[in-house]
């Protein structure tokens, strides 16, 4: 009996609505070489048409809508014109990746032959790690508030909410992926020089996990020298795990210096899985070349290859990460403006379902 998987899609806003029909391509192109059915349901929520016909991103009932899926495949949410971003966020991602409890943003960033690295002297293999991002607390809190509004007095507050549990068990999932890994080494983010009580308490927990993986090679680095050291020495890393908000930060900086933010993935995990969890790229809806039909839709693809390795479908997560791989090194004709072609969202996609199908 080959397997089924249930599988929400959620285009949202801009290029979401074009490099999603490429993702979804590319999956029926894995399942149908691989032997598996995949289910879609596309929904038209969470996008700034639905917020102006019903003025919320999400409808009241969205956790049962979406609840029993085996995954959720989502493009981008935002179009500023429309509705202010933190609004569009608050509204709809951050609402999933908190009440289905996706505490774990995975972000790998490879340097993939036929990518140029915007850095000197780095070609393909020299940029290999996966930044672990804590995906439901941190800075990112709704703490907070503003007093003596518009009087010299106006005061405001947003406090960072760090927990036991959060933070135990995000650096445990990165200790256990560092164990898989060939290297086997993990770098915790950290500011507690600067952050004296929040962050001291974070080193505090990774260095007991810390004791707890006694194979994994583990150190913090600051995040103002960590961020530097990306740009100047990113072959070092192997498994990076820090809070939301420099998470936030490291994780569109690694994959810029593997070449274009246009092919970063990202995968929002409950890994409990009690929920299902959530796998978009990690771009925006980039309004400036949205409509045009170049936005490159690899990010939005291999995002699909993680989503398929969290179904279980391993060999067809494989198959999707080396077509991107041929099709980037060996494809240079349909390579989108930001890899430095003329090809557009449609021709990468079909050259990489292609791929998937001939690879069988
Ligand atoms: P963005 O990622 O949408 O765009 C940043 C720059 O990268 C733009 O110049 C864009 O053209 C380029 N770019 C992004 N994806 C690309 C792709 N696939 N191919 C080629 N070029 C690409 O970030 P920005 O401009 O800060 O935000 C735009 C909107 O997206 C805002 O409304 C923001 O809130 C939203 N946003 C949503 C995210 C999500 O849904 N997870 C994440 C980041 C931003
Ligand atoms: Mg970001």
């Amino acid at each position: 009996m080959s397997q089924r998987h249930r599988i929400a899609v959620i285009p949202g806003d801009g290029i979401g609505r074009e490099v999603v029909p490429e993702g979804l391509r590319c999956l029926r192109a894995a399942a149908d070489a691989h032997g598996f059915a995949l289910d879609f349901v596309e929904y038209g929520f969470a996008c700034a048409g639905y917020w102006q016909r019903h003025g919320e991103m999400l409808p009241s009932d969205w956790r049962d809508v979406l609840g029993g899926f085996d995954a959720i495949f989502f493009g981008a949410v935002g179009w500023p014109e429309v509705v202010p971003d933190h609004v569009s966020l608050w509204g709809s991602l951050l609402r999933f990746r908190r009440g289905f409890d996706q505490y774990v943003n995975l972000r790998p960033v490879r340097l993939l032959r036929g990518v140029r690295s915007p850095l000197r002297d780095h070609g393909p293999g020299d940029i290999d790690f996966v930044v672990v991002r804590e995906n439901t607390e941190g800075e990112y809190s709704s703490i907070g508030g503003r007093i003596f509004e518009g009087t010299d007095r106006e005061t405001v507050l947003q406090e960072t909410v760090l927990t036991r549990t959060g933070v135990d068990r995000v650096l445990r999932y990165a200790f256990e992926l560092a164990a898989t890994r060939p290297r086997k080494r993990l770098t915790w983010a950290t500011k507690s020089n600067g952050i004296a009580i929040a962050m001291p308490y974070w080193d505090e927990r990774a260095t007991a996990m810390a004791e707890r993986y006694p194979d994994v090679v583990a150190s913090k680095d600051h995040i103002d020298i960590l961020a530097a050291k990306f740009v100047l020495r990113p072959g070092q890393y192997d498994v990076v795990v820090a809070g939301n908000l420099f998470g936030d930060i490291l994780s569109d900086l690694g994959p810029a210096c593997a070449g274009t933010i246009g092919i970063a993935p990202s995968a929002n995990i409950n890994p409990d899985r009690t929920w299902p969890s959530l796998f978009e790229p990690v771009h925006g809806s980039a309004p400036d070349i949205a409509g045009r039909g170049i936005a490159n839709p690899v990010g939005q693809i291999w995002s699909g290859a993680m989503m398929l390795e969290h179904l279980g479908e391993t060999a067809a997560a494989a198959a999707v990460v080396a077509a991107i791989e041929r099709v980037l090194a060996g494809r240079p004709d349909v390579h989108t403006p930001d890899l430095g072609g003329s090809g557009t969202t449609e021709s990468l996609g079909a050259a990489i379902a292609a791929e998937i199908t001939r690879e069988q």
